[in-house]
């Protein structure tokens, strides 16, 4: 195993007694030890891997697969220690997607995206004039939307082999007994002290008197307790009863619209992941409410018919073919997805070979197109979130992405309860033509009305070979996520790259609006010297994506990469 980058936390408590269930492997001196861990980049692993944005998550997720949990096991305590130890994303107050196959074939979607409450509706964050008060949908108790991912955990236990008693136990023991908190995640709860104070009615762990720094230990009782409620009443330690009495507190307190009812009604739903063939590799991904399964399929169909592996890695010419094939993509974003249970979204069309043909059909590869004159196409049929990949030793496949949306969400903290809420009503379209916290516009499809969910960009994705389990893939990054996924697979398929490559090379980005290619700093200058001079406007931004990736080798070996923008880390064994 290569550790490339290393991060020592001094054991600074050795007398905590932890959790004493069988599933107690975490404290001081066992195998998940929260005061002294080390981050993880890449490793190759005979039978089981996860990567996740924490290294607790993902030795927790590999712990339980020493045990005897299977991949979904693992990726449902990695989901609860992330809640833990990775509040700026990691949640039971937000939302996401699971997408699995089963060694058996057998492909799983499970939708817990939040939901708009009952009492919400199309034009709640305009104001009189009908201008749109963009600090509504993204902080403060207006912005969340029911909270989805503890319904989806539950959805997923028919597919796990242990009880939930014994996954949810080590988010317990982290949360009741803390964590030592890494620099990264010190200076992230610096830096939302301020929105957490203003927008949070009571007191919280993440605000203290003094500045968090590294080595500090951050203990969350209210979450610890939340959490035994949930492991001895189920769903409805969060849905009912008193944890759903205070959310609807907290909301009424803040003049938010969650009510009882909308916490009872909730329900994670079952999607058909949608599948398509990209130069022999079977890719599956998410379908709508997520925007990303169908967009990796355009972006993916249309550049299949180029010589990409001929043309080179970030050479000008399959930058700029990616680049054209993600701008049309993300025009038909704009226009055609939403909640499928609300909106017709024509999938198949969209996904189509004649009709991805007939995109492209105006593509110049010797200068840039201009988003004004592509729109979406016409069709005749009416900053933070966190990925896990994980594969287990009989070979089923788990890919999960969820979401607060924002980083630490929508700032709030249910008062007694110890989470932070999400802002995934930013998601909706709160205006056509209005662009939200990505800067993506939208219409009917993704208007605001009660019970609706908001169009997503999570792209959780497996790929077979030769039918065969090849790749589970995903990453947060808001609308940059499809794009990431896209270049990632492509880093692969068509580049020859081991999947650590593939996830660290540096990305750019096209949404169709603004027409503007971003790119991250370490992005080829050449490259970029010649594509301004083909007319494109190159924005240089920050990092995109945290990517999290395994890929079965020949010999069966979990290759297993985490991305090198944050704390990510790999386990396995
Ligand atoms: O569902 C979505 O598309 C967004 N709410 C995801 C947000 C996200 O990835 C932020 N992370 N950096």
């Amino acid at each position: 195993m290569r550790k490339i980058s290393i991060l020592c936390i001094c054991i600074i408590a050795t007398t905590f007694i932890f959790g004493q269930s069988s599933f107690s492997f975490v404290g001081p001196d066992k195998e998940v030890n929260p005061y002294s861990y080390i981050v993880i980049k890449r490793g190759e692993f005979k039978q089981a891997a996860v990567s996740s944005a924490h290294p607790l998550a993902s030795m927790v997720g590999a712990a339980i697969m020493k045990r005897g949990g299977n991949a979904f096991d693992a990726a449902i305590a990695t989901q609860l220690v992330l809640a833990v130890v990775y509040p700026q994303a990691g949640n039971i107050g937000g939302g996401g997607f699971l997408l699995a196959r089963k060694v058996n074939g057998e492909l799983i979607g499970i939708d817990y995206r939040e939901a708009a409450p009952e009492k919400a509706n199309r034009d709640m964050y305009l104001d009189k004039n009908g201008n749109p008060q963009m600090n509504l949908s993204l902080a403060g108790h207006l912005a969340s939307g029911i909270p989805g991912t503890v319904a989806g955990l539950f959805a997923t236990m028919p597919y796990a082999k242990l009880a939930f008693e014994q996954l949810i136990q080590p988010a317990i023991d982290i949360a009741a007994k803390g964590y030592v908190l890494t620099e990264k995640e010190a200076a992230n709860l610096n830096g939302v002290r301020e929105s957490i104070t203003k927008n949070s009615t009571q007191p919280s762990a993440f605000v203290r008197s003094i500045k968090w720094k590294v080595g500090d230990t951050l203990v969350q009782k209210d979450l610890a307790a939340t959490l035994t409620r949930i492991q001895k009443e189920g769903a409805r330690g969060f849905y009912d009863g008193k944890t759903a009495e205070l959310i609807v507190a907290e909301m009424q307190r803040g003049n938010g619209i969650i009510g009882l009812n909308d916490l009872k009604n909730y329900t994670a739903k079952l999607r058909n992941p949608l599948s398509f063939n990209y130069r022999g590799h079977e890719i599956i991904s998410f379908a709508p409410p997520s925007s990303g399964g169908i967009l990796i399929a355009q972006m993916m169909k249309m550049v299949e018919k180029y010589p990409m592996s001929k043309y080179g890695f970030q050479s000008t010419k399959s930058v700029q073919l990616m680049i054209e094939a993600e701008r049309r993509a993300y025009a038909d974003r704009a226009e055609f997805m939403g909640d499928p249970d609300f909106f017709k979204v024509p999938v198949k069309t969209l996904m189509s070979d004649a009709y991805l043909s007939q995109r492209m059909s105006d593509y110049n590869p010797e200068k840039a197109s201009v988003s004004s004159s592509i729109k979406a196409g016409i069709i005749k049929e009416s900053e933070e979130t966190t990925h896990l990949s994980i594969v287990d030793p009989a070979g089923n496949l788990v890919s999960v992405t969820t979401t607060l949306n924002n980083s630490f969400g929508n700032r709030t903290v249910v008062g007694g309860a110890g989470f932070i809420l999400n802002n995934e009503m930013d998601d909706f379209s709160v205006k056509p033509g209005v662009p939200n916290m990505y800067g993506a516009i939208g219409g009917e499809a993704n208007s605001i009305q009660p019970g609706k969910r908001m169009l997503s960009s999570m792209t959780p994705t497996l790929v077979l070979k030769d039918k065969k389990p090849y790749i589970v893939i995903g990453t947060p990054g808001g609308t940059t996520i499809p794009t990431s996924v896209y270049q990632a697979l492509i880093n692969v398929i068509d580049f020859n790259m081991s999947v650590g490559d593939a996830i660290d090379k540096p990305k750019f980005h096209h949404q169709w609006l603004p027409d503007e290619v971003a790119i991250e700093p370490d992005f080829d200058s050449n490259t970029k010297e010649q594509l301004i001079k083909m007319g494109y406007k190159i924005t240089p931004r920050g990092s995109i994506g945290k990517t999290e990736g395994i890929r079965i080798l020949p010999n069966k070996r979990r290759e297993t990469a985490a991305d090198k923008r944050g704390d990510d880390s790999v386990a396995g064994f």
